[in-house]
């Protein structure tokens, strides 16, 4: 079970890498989109109705057989599409246009001139900047089709038809190198396709609400909540659609942040007022764990280990129906693959996958369809704190992957203690917002010091801060020196066991944000 609305905008995906932004521009318009497959058929077409197609970008090119082409009858559905560089090619081949391909690719910010200032550029300065990328371009407009707009190398940079409701434009729209892509992104919404912008977060939670209630019926629901936003916001969303029939479950692994439990239960079960097991299972993952210092070894026990847990502490509240999870729409996009990349594994990241089926659970995944911005409101609309809500990313394995060798409780109590420090003083300076993470990491090594008129052998703290996006890639934050010299004096006199302030300075790629 998932939350969508009716008024719904679909993404033909023809493998560019915006894709993802298209779909957050439309949401940016308050209008409802989904990111489908290119093949999708036209007999689904008609049952979902939606207002308006775009088709993306792609690597391919339109004069090769294997490319991905979508199919005919698409055109004569009577819904408006508009079509982004490759999409917009398909519409100058499919249509019985020309397309050729340019001995200059276009590529990076190229200035536009417009033809025409009704229907898509309506509202626009007739002189802009765009962002191009594409090697072939369309040379003969389709029957019915109208130039738009052109560029010094693309004499047809934008196409409309306005009987069809088909527009086709060269440049992308939804990078931020088109300032104004948003507007024709708004006029294509709101003119062509007669959508209003009411997808909203209030929107969004009545919908969930009553969708759960409608699915859930009298039945049970358990939901893992680790305390971030993600989880939070599916327990909120649950408990406020059907009460007492929720329970959640937090697990201390051992490997959570300092006051992290205490916080949860605060948060859940004294200001919600919900049925909440808390169950501290750390020595069973210190023992696990012992004498492991391979980091895909460590993440591989600490999620088996979590679903026995959780499927132990399950076991005992009697007959589920429902697992809730808060699994968000880029992890799903991600994961459907629509033009059949592959990817190579990097790190074997932790969740409950595997439970629903061994449990016989089905599942409620509220915010399969929405962005982590989006969840950011929802969470504000259905009332958790703020610290809930800004909080930043934190792995599933926890501090474990942040201990460098083995995880012993030693260790991870001089970790807590020096990330605790790192998080307050970043918070003190007011950069808690601008940072994407920030935390301790605790190394393998050790280093002779002196305090006071004692030798020190110990280990050293490393910082690790980033700024990000969406944690694909990241920089290294820029942090004040004011603010890195209080972190340094405060770990090494406060924390027992630390005589060093070190900083991670690497981006991603190459690097990646944890360290394990
Ligand atoms: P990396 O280290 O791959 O991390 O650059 C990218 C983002 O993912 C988070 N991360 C995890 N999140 N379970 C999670 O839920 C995991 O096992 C896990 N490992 C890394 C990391 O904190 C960053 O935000």
């Amino acid at each position: 079970m998932a939350t969508k609305p009716r008024q719904k905008i679909l993404i033909l995906d023809f493998g560019a890498q915006y894709n993802q932004l298209i779909a957050r521009r439309v949401r940016d318009a308050r209008v409802y989109s989904e990111v489908v497959p290119y093949n999708i058929s036209p007999a689904e077409l008609k049952k979902v109705k939606p207002r308006g197609l775009i088709f993306s970008g792609g690597p391919a090119s339109i004069k090769r057989k294997d490319s991905p082409f979508p199919d005919p009858e698409i055109f004569e559905l009577g819904i408006p599409i508009l079509g982004i560089c490759y999409g917009m090619q398909l519409m100058g081949s499919m249509l019985d246009g020309k397309v050729s391909g340019t001995r200059k690719a276009e590529y990076g910010k190229t200035e536009l001139t417009v033809d025409d200032t009704s229907n898509l550029f309506e509202g626009l300065n007739p002189n802009l900047i765009c962002w191009m990328s594409h090697g072939d371009k369309v040379t003969k407009l389709p029957p019915g089709f109208e130039k738009l707009a052109h560029t010094r190398s693309s004499k047809i940079a934008a196409m409309g038809d306005t009987e069809r409701r088909f527009y086709g434009v060269q440049f992308h729209p939804e990078v931020v190198h088109t300032p104004w892509g948003i507007d024709i992104i708004k006029n294509f919404l709101y003119d062509v396709c007669d959508c209003k912008p009411s997808w909203t977060p209030e929107n969004f939670v009545d919908l969930a609400i009553s969708d759960i209630r409608r699915v859930v019926g009298k039945r049970r629901v358990i939901c893992g909540l680790s305390g971030g936003v993600d989880s939070s916001v599916v327990a909120a969303l649950v408990h406020m659609a059907v009460k007492k029939q929720l329970t959640c479950i937090f697990v201390d692994h051992g490997f959570m942040r300092k006051g992290e439990m205490e916080q949860v239960r605060d948060t859940f079960e004294d200001h919600f007022n919900m049925n909440l097991v808390c169950v501290d299972a750390s020595d069973r993952f210190f023992r696990k764990l012992k004498g492991v210092r391979d980091p895909e070894r460590k993440r591989k026990i600490v999620g088996e280990e979590f679903i026995r847990v959780f499927e132990e502490e399950a076991s005992k509240i009697g007959k589920i129906d429902f697992l809730a999870q808060g699994t968000l729409y880029p992890d799903v996009i991600e994961s459907e693959s629509h033009t059949g990349a592959t990817k190579v594994k990097i790190k074997s990241h932790h969740n409950v996958g595997g439970l629903p089926e061994k449990m016989h659970l089905k599942l409620i995944e509220p915010l399969r369809f929405i962005f982590k911005d989006e969840v950011r409101h929802v969470a504000g609309q259905v009332g958790l704190p703020p610290h809930i809500v800004y909080r930043q990313p934190f792995p599933g394995p926890g501090l474990s992957i942040r201990i460098i060798g083995e995880c012993n409780r030693e260790r991870v109590k001089i970790l807590q203690e020096a990330d605790a420090i790192v998080l307050d003083e970043i918070y003190k300076a007011g950069l808690s917002r601008d940072v994407w993470q920030y935390f301790a990491v605790l190394p393998l090594i050790r280093s002779v010091g002196v305090m006071g008129d004692e030798r020190t052998y110990e280990y050293p703290i490393v910082v690790r801060a980033v700024t990000s996006e969406d944690a694909m890639t990241c920089d290294w934050a820029r942090l004040p020196y004011k603010v890195l010299e209080k972190i340094s004096n405060r770990v090494v006199n406060e924390v027992n066991g630390v005589n060093m302030c070190l900083l991670d300075i690497k981006s991603k790629p190459p690097g990646t944000i944890e360290w394990e």
